[in-house]
């Protein structure tokens, strides 16, 4: 029997029947396994909760963060909800079912590879990520208009009451830095955008990368003491490094996505205990 390990997933888009099979699908290895779910679980309140609660009932721990689309509203989801009143709800109903989110005090894992204190983070983005050749929000906004590409969350997720979505970024990196900055030791920084712009540098599309994050928490892997850090988001997965520490983009994706994919082995990854670590033992 091996040791519990601390996994991660992301991107998990229930609202196609297929992905919602992954979920029914998800189950731990080991009993004392913990599941990081890094956003973008759905659209729909119903959907979320449905999810969380499958996991929470399998899993021994399940730590969540938001992605822009459990953000979104407007839509036809019973609750209407906008902005940080919406985020909030999220929040209740995650606690309802026990699942820790970036509202919580900080877990710590003391299993393989621990003890590490999990922070789940809500940092959203600030337009900082400009494609080439613009100098301000406006004008990277207007390369993506004149590119054809332009996030949803343009006209789906309202910051109210913060006026824009790049004020809801900073409230929330002003926050989050304080929380982190009283951690003692090392982290597993989790959050549904990458905390460094690299791994956007992929993007098909690079005019997407002002939706993907912000400048503001480029040095957060170092200065937070990261064991590794996990995202979703880009719908890219794939391990990269940077100064170290891992960066783990983690996302299932779309169903057209991932069937155009090589068939996946498993669809979470295990980010405790590290590769270095599982063959040294
Ligand atoms: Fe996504
Ligand atoms: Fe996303």
């Amino acid at each position: 029997m091996t040791d519990a390990s601390l996994l991660a997933v992301s991107d998990l888009h229930v609202s196609y029947a297929e992905n919602r099979e992954i979920v029914t699908g998800l189950w731990p290895d080991h009993e004392g396994d913990w599941l990081l779910v890094a956003g973008d679980i759905g659209e729909k309140v119903a959907d979320i909760e449905w999810t969380l609660g499958t996991l929470a009932d399998r899993f021994a721990k399940v730590i969540w963060s938001p992605g822009n689309h459990e953000l979104w509203s407007g839509g036809s989801d019973p609750v209407q909800l906008k902005g940080v009143a919406r985020y909030q709800h999220l929040v209740e109903m995650c606690r309802g079912l026990g699942v820790v989110t970036p509202e919580d005090p900080y877990e710590v894992w003391t299993g393989a590879g621990g003890p590490v204190t999990i922070a789940p983070l809500f940092t959203l983005y600030d337009y900082s990520w400009r494609p080439a050749g613009t100098r301000t929000k406006a004008e990277g906004l207007a390369a993506a208009h004149e590119a054809g590409i332009v996030c949803t969350d343009e006209y789906f997720l309202d910051p109210s009451p913060y006026p824009t979505r790049d004020d809801w970024c900073r409230a929330r990196v002003a926050e989050t830095e304080r929380r982190l900055a009283a951690v003692e030791g090392p982290t597993v920084l989790v959050n549904h955008w990458p905390l460094r712009r690299e791994p956007t540098l992929v993007l098909r599309y690079p005019v997407f990368a002002q939706w993907c994050g912000t400048d503001l928490t480029a040095d957060w892997h170092t200065r937070f003491n990261a064991a590794a850090m996990v995202y979703g988001h880009l719908h890219i997965p794939r391990s990269t490094v940077y100064d170290g520490v891992p960066f783990e983009e983690v996302s299932v994706g779309y169903p057209r996505e991932w069937q155009a994919r090589r068939k996946r082995e498993r669809w979470v990854r295990t980010i405790l205990p590290a590769a270095q670590q599982v063959e040294r033992a």
